[in-house]
């Protein structure tokens, strides 16, 4: 496997004729990260890079965009230059760092191989570089490991449908598990594709309701003028074009559980007419006085701050105290950890069966793509970006060009609309700001670091290694 060295430095990109200044971020024996490079249009083109470690490289490859101002230049050189330029330069720097980049032992004589995980560590003869490409470590395989699937399947199972094994989404199955036996109201919060729907079926199978009725309403979908007939009935000639009686979805419900899809959605005053019925579970069809009781749990959703449409006056507070007693929120695709890369590697496997293909897995590449990518679109993006690429690729890995990436830029052509607002972004510049204020004034000692930063010495180490704080090699 190659390793991976940081690399803040400024580069240029030869892209159409035109010289481009830009800044990197880290370098492999595969490519190179650039970030924050007005090369929009560069976007797919083969480039040549030009660099300076102890003398000028300039490597020929290929831009990939993989978020706004962030892209990859995948080298496409002979295993000969790939050797003596980058192969070099990486093993120097592996060397001088006196640790194996995989396991982190401490080296003492340049050994080629490391004495205690065995890993190559010297890059800088053509045959080596050559049985990595041969062997498509550029292209490094990954794929779930017995555990990983194992755990994943068992989730599947516990979790209805539901995978998730980073620390956020099990307290989700928690309160799932929790909630799910009581007649309680449940408000779902969560940014579009994060499960709303898939929480609050799996809620219902997991209640003594799961053989009754779990029914649908999406108030957003809906017309306002005709969501109170959809819920509530009505009867024969109740308003023009009522020419039969009509059962409403809370009586279709009975027994079982409704869930209000996007219930920011709803017009004011059916708010209060959804109100009594979560006080009294009962109600009347339009153009009826005959009072209908039925026995129906209601589960909502939203993605819109509730809170704030309460303070707007475009949501009634006393509808929101009433739903929102047992509340779950679902963290967005990007706040999960690992989750994405485990999805990912999952959904590859399913899909390559479901069509027939004989997919092995992802690349390297590929893996760290889907987890620098911000999925604002959340666990549905993750989906069909999977499946498009299972069901487009001819190879027998999915690699950075089938995922097809990217994000498009906000209307003005720069990256700062984008940015700016990016919350995981901001908070991950605040988080490496502070870890390398703390790391300085704790003169790297970890349990200091963890004190000053108030949080764990196992993060501590996760947050070194992501933002490769501390060291030379990740
Ligand atoms: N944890 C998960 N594991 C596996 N699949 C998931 C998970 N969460 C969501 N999905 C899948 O992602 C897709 C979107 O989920 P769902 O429709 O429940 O999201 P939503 O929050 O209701 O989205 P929207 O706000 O757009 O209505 C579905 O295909 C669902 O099966
Ligand atoms: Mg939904």
């Amino acid at each position: 496997m190659s390793p991976r060295i940081n690399f803040n430095r400024s580069v240029i990109i030869k892209c159409d004729h035109q010289m481009i200044p830009a800044q990197s971020l880290d370098l492999s024996l595969y490519g190179m990260k650039i970030k924050n490079h007005p090369l929009d249009n560069c976007d797919n083109k083969n480039v040549e890079i030009t660099f300076e470690t102890d003398s000028i490289i300039s490597l020929k490859g290929k831009m990939l965009s993989y978020r706004p101002g962030h892209s990859v230049v995948l080298f496409k050189e002979s295993p000969e230059k790939i050797a003596d330029t980058v192969g070099s330069f990486i093993t120097k720097k592996i060397y001088e760092g006196k640790v194996c980049p995989y396991c982190k032992e401490k080296l003492q004589n340049r050994e080629k191989i490391c004495p205690k995980c065995s890993m190559c560590l010297d890059f800088t003869s053509p045959d080596v570089i050559k049985i990595l490409k041969d062997f498509k470590i550029g292209k490094v395989i990954e794929k779930l490991t017995g555990t990983e699937k194992e755990k994943i399947e068992k989730g599947l199972e516990e979790n209805k449908e539901m995978i998730g094994t980073s620390e956020s989404m099990r307290k989700v199955f928690q309160l799932i598990r929790k909630f799910a036996p009581t007649d309680y109201p449940v408000l779902i919060i969560g940014e579009t594709g994060t499960g709303k729907e898939l929480t609050a079926r799996a809620i219902h199978e997991r209640s003594n309701r799961s053989s009754k009725p779990f029914v649908v309403v999406n108030c957003a979908a809906i017309p306002h003028d005709l969501l109170e007939a959809e819920l509530f009935g009505y009867e024969k000639g109740a308003f023009t074009g009522a020419d039969r009686r009509r059962i409403g979805k809370i009586e279709h419900a009975n027994g079982g559980t409704l869930f209000l899809d996007e219930i920011g959605d709803m017009p004011y005053d059916l708010q209060s007419k959804i109100l009594r019925f979560l006080q009294e579970f009962t109600f009347e069809r339009i153009g009826s006085n005959e009072t209908i009781s039925a026995d129906v749990r209601i589960i909502a959703a939203t993605n819109v701050d509730l809170d704030e449409a309460v303070q707007n006056g475009t949501f009634r507070r006393d509808l929101y105290y009433r739903l929102s007693v047992l509340t779950i929120k679902l963290p967005p695709l990007r706040e999960r950890g690992e989750d994405p890369v485990i999805m990912a590697k999952y959904f590859v496997e399913r899909y390559s069966k479901e069509l027939g293909k004989n997919i092995k897995g992802l690349t390297s590449d590929a893996i760290e793509v889907i987890r620098d990518h911000p999925w604002p679109g959340n666990v549905r993006e993750l989906i069909n970006t999977i499946r498009k690429a299972v069901v487009l690729t001819d190879k027998e890995y999915i690699d950075v060009e089938d995922l097809d990436l990217k994000i498009k830029n906000s209307s003005n052509g720069n990256e700062n609309g984008y940015d700016v607002l990016n919350l995981k972004k901001n908070i991950e510049d605040l988080e490496k700001r502070l870890l390398k204020e703390a790391f300085i004034i704790a003169k790297g000692n970890v349990s200091k670091i963890a004190k000053l930063l108030g949080i764990s010495r196992p993060k501590v180490y996760k947050l070194m290694e992501k933002y490769g704080v501390g060291e030379i090699i990740e």
